[in-house]
C-alpha cells in the first residue's frame, strides 16, 4: 500500500527552496570556490515510489575529488551542472513509498543540497537509539565498513602481527587501528601533527607516527621490530614505498585509497620499492567498499556491539552550513580533520 503522509509538511516544503551545490568546472589541483555552481529551485514533491528527505547531515569524502573528474572509474563521474554526489541522513518530509512515512530518519545518496527527492529502494532507515545520527555516517557508515571489510577480508590480522594503518586519525584510520586491537594486533598509526597522534593514543594504538615530524622508516623500524604484517593505505605515495620497505614475510598490503595524490597535477606517484612484494612472498590489493553492500548489516550489527561495549570509539568532526561546502571540502586534503568529516546542513 502506497501512503501519502504528512500532507501539512509536504505542502510546506512544496514552497521551500531547495538550495545546492553544482559541479561548474573540472578542477585541476585542489577544487577551488569557481569550480562550483550555488544554485536554487523548488523543492520537487515525489512521485509514486519517491520520498522526499530533508537533509541533516551530509559525508564529505577524499573519493568526492575523484568523482569530480573525467573518465572511468568505480563509479561514473560526476557531470558539469549535476549536483555535486554526496551521502547524507536526513528525515523524510513526505513519503509516496510504502516502506517509510514523515519522520523517518534515512540514509541515502542525498547530493549537496537542502533536499533529495529519490526512489525509495535508494533509502536506508536509521534508528537514532544505536548511535546518533553522525555516527551513521562514520564507524557506522560508509567508512567504517570500509575499515571492518578492508582490513578484515583482504587484511586478514592474525592475533599477535603488526597492522599499520596510514591517514589513522581518519574516518577509514581511526576505525581499522581499533579493529586491529580488538582483533589482538598491535596497531600502529600515522597521521600528521602531535594532536592527532595523541587522538590515536587516546583510542589505544600501541604507537603513533607523526610523518610530519620525522623520519618514517626509522619509527617503522622501532615500532614494527618484527616488520609489518598488514599495511592498511588510505595515502598512497612516498609513504606507501617506506612502508613496503619494512614488510615482514606473507605481509597483506590493503590499497584503500592514495589520499596524498588526489590532486597531483603531475601524474600519481607509484611504489618504487615493490620488489619487496617478491621478496616478502608478499600481496598488494585493492579494494572498494561498495563490493561488501551485501553484507553491510552484518558488519554494522558487529560494529555497534564494539560501539556499546565501549571498544570503538567513534569521533566526528562536524561543520556547520551548506554554504561552506567548498570550503569545508578541503579540510581533508589538508589534514585539517579530526574523525568523520561531516556538514551539517
Ligand atoms: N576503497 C574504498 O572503498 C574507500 C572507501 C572510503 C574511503 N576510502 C579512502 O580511504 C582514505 C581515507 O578516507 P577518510 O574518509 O577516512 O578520510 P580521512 O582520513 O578522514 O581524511 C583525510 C586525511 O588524509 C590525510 N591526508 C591528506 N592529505 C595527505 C597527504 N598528502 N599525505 C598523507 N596524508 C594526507 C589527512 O590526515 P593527516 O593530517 O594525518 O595527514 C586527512 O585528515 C582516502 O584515501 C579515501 O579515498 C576508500
Amino acid at each position: 500500500m502506497l501512503r501519502r503522509v504528512s500532507d501539512d509538511a509536504g505542502a510546506a516544503a512544496v514552497n521551500a527552496i531547495n538550495h545546492q551545490f553544482r559541479l561548474a568546472a573540472r578542477p585541476v589541483g585542489l577544487p577551488k570556490r569557481t569550480d562550483w555552481n550555488y544554485t536554487e529551485e523548488p523543492v520537487r514533491r515525489p512521485n509514486d515510489g519517491e520520498v522526499l528527505v530533508k537533509a541533516q547531515y551530509l559525508s564529505l569524502d577524499p573519493a568526492m575529488r575523484g568523482w569530480m573528474n573525467e573518465g572511468k572509474s568505480y563509479i561514473a563521474p560526476v557531470q558539469i551542472g549535476e549536483v555535486m554526489r554526496a551521502g547524507g541522513l536526513g528525515e523524510v518530509v513526505e513519503s509516496r513509498h510504502a516502506a517509510f512515512k514523515a519522520g523517518d530518519l534515512v540514509y541515502g545518496t542525498l547530493g549537496v543540497q537542502e533536499y533529495a527527492t529519490l526512489d525509495g529502494k535508494a533509502l536506508t532507515k536509521l534508528d537514532q537509539r544505536i548511535a546518533p545520527l553522525p555516527v551513521y555516517l562514520g564507524a557506522l557508515g560508509m567508512p567504517g565498513m570500509t575499515a571492518y571489510f578492508g582490513l578484515l577480508d583482504i587484511g586478514k590480522p592474525q592475533p599477535g602481527q603488526t597492522v599499520v594503518v596510514s591517514g589513522a586519525a581518519g574516518a577509514v584510520g581511526s576505525v581499522v587501528g581499533q579493529i586491529a586491537k580488538i582483533k589482538g594486533c598491535r596497531a600502529v598509526g600515522l597521521a600528521g601533527g602531535k594532536e592527532k597522534c595523541d587522538f590515536l593514543q587516546e583510542l589505544g594504538f600501541d604507537a603513533a607516527i607523526d610523518y610530519k615530524a620525522g623520519d618514517v622508516k626509522k619509527a617503522l623500524r622501532q615500532h614494527c621490530p618484527n616488520g609489518v604484517d598488514v599495511y592498511f593505505d588510505n595515502v598512497g605515495g612516498e609513504i606507501l614505498d617506506i612502508v613496503l620497505t619494512q614488510l615482514a614475510r606473507k605481509a597483506r598490503i590493503v590499497i584503500c585509497g592514495a589520499i596524498s595524490q588526489y590532486n597531483s597535477t603531475s601524474g600519481v606517484q607509484g611504489p618504487a620499492n615493490y620488489l619487496s612484494l617478491l621478496v616478502n612472498r608478499a600481496s598488494m590489493t585493492g579494494m572498494v567498499v561498495f563490493d561488501y553492500a551485501d553484507r553491510y548489516a552484518e558488519a554494522a550489527r558487529e560494529m555497534a556491539g564494539w560501539i556499546a561495549a565501549g571498544k570503538l570509539k567513534t569521533r566526528e568532526d562536524i561543520v556547520e552550513g551548506l554554504q561552506t561546502f567548498p570550503e569545508t571540502l578541503l579540510k581533508l586534503f589538508k589534514g585539517e580533520n579530526v574523525g568523520k568529516l561531516v556538514l551539517k546542513v
